[in-house]
């Protein structure tokens, strides 16, 4: 596996300068932002994101006109291909808001025949650092302008891991999440909820994580990280042998993912059972 055979693939190459140039323009952050929200009082969007998304669906729609298009923020164009990119503009958009630097811009491609994704692109602008993948080749991070291989870590136990989480922005569906951590947190070395399910994914593909699961996680948050995070030697799945969805994603190390999994299975985390108090 060469870096030249991931950067030349032209999907890669498209997605790579399409999300530099969002991540150039998130950078420029306007004194003002405004904000909405979507499903809760909690779940934000910011003008910052609907610019990136359409700065990325006109570029997208510019150089490749019959793929389908999926965004966060909206964007949904049907294609006569058989691709579709897959777009967060933002993912981090709370760490965005509060200048938490942990926010990326993610670009996946799907052959909608098969559904996987087939490349994958991830900019972390604050941090320059750019995840990419196409699928078979494996995965690299360019940080400041250095190109690296990424592999999972060699992590063997559970009670070793650190395993990476994040929580949606319903509260029933926090309430279920908070009551599966408690059984989770005792049997890991540790727990992050860093903000960004993308970035997040990378991190696990460059073996700084062991692993992250988390319930009802969109397309768009996973669909580049996921391949990333396969190419660099992870297993990735929903509970119950199911493939990764919305009703919950795992992607850890090979060896800790049978007991994550069991745990998970164990405590019903793909569903909002609540069992706790108010
Ligand atoms: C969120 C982030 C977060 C995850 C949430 C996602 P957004 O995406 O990926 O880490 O825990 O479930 O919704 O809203 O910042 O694009
Ligand atoms: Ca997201």
């Amino acid at each position: 596996m060469t870096f030249d055979s991931v950067a030349s693939d032209p999907y890669v190459e498209l997605a790579r300068s399409i999300a530099k140039g969002a991540g150039e323009l998130l950078l420029a952050r306007p004194e003002h932002i405004e904000i909405d929200t979507k499903s809760s009082a909690t779940d934000v969007v910011t003008q910052m994101d609907r610019n990136a998304e359409a700065y990325i669906v006109a570029q997208l729609t510019k150089h490749r006109p019959d793929d389908a298009i999926l965004g966060e923020e909206g964007a949904n164009s049907k294609g006569s291909s058989g691709l579709q990119w897959v777009i967060d503009p933002i993912d981090g958009t709370v760490n965005y808001l509060h200048q938490i630097p942990h926010w990326c811009v993610s670009i996946g491609l799907k052959d909608l025949n098969s559904g996987e994704a087939i490349a994958g692109v991830i900019y972390a602008p604050v941090y320059d650092q750019m995840y990419i993948s196409s699928q078979g080749l494996g995965s690299w991070v360019i940080a400041q302008g250095v190109a690296r291989i990424l592999q999972v870590s060699n992590c063997a136990e559970l009670s070793s891991a650190v395993i990476g989480t994040g929580f949606g922005y319903a509260s029933a569906r926090r309430q279920s999440q908070a009551r599966v951590l408690t059984q989770v947190l005792p049997r890991v070395a540790d727990i992050r909820r860093l903000g960004s399910c993308a970035i997040d994914l990378c991190l696990v593909a460059d073996g700084v994580l062991d692993g992250y699961y988390e319930r009802g996680v969109n397309d768009w948050d996973h669909a580049a990280g996921e391949l990333i995070a396969r190419e660099a030697g992870a297993i990735s799945s929903g509970l119950w042998g199911n493939k990764v969805g919305n009703d919950m994603i795992v992607v850890t190390t090979p060896a800790i993912n049978a007991d994550l999994i069991a745990i998970l299975e164990t405590n019903n985390a793909d569903s909002d059972v609540i069992g706790l108090e108010d």
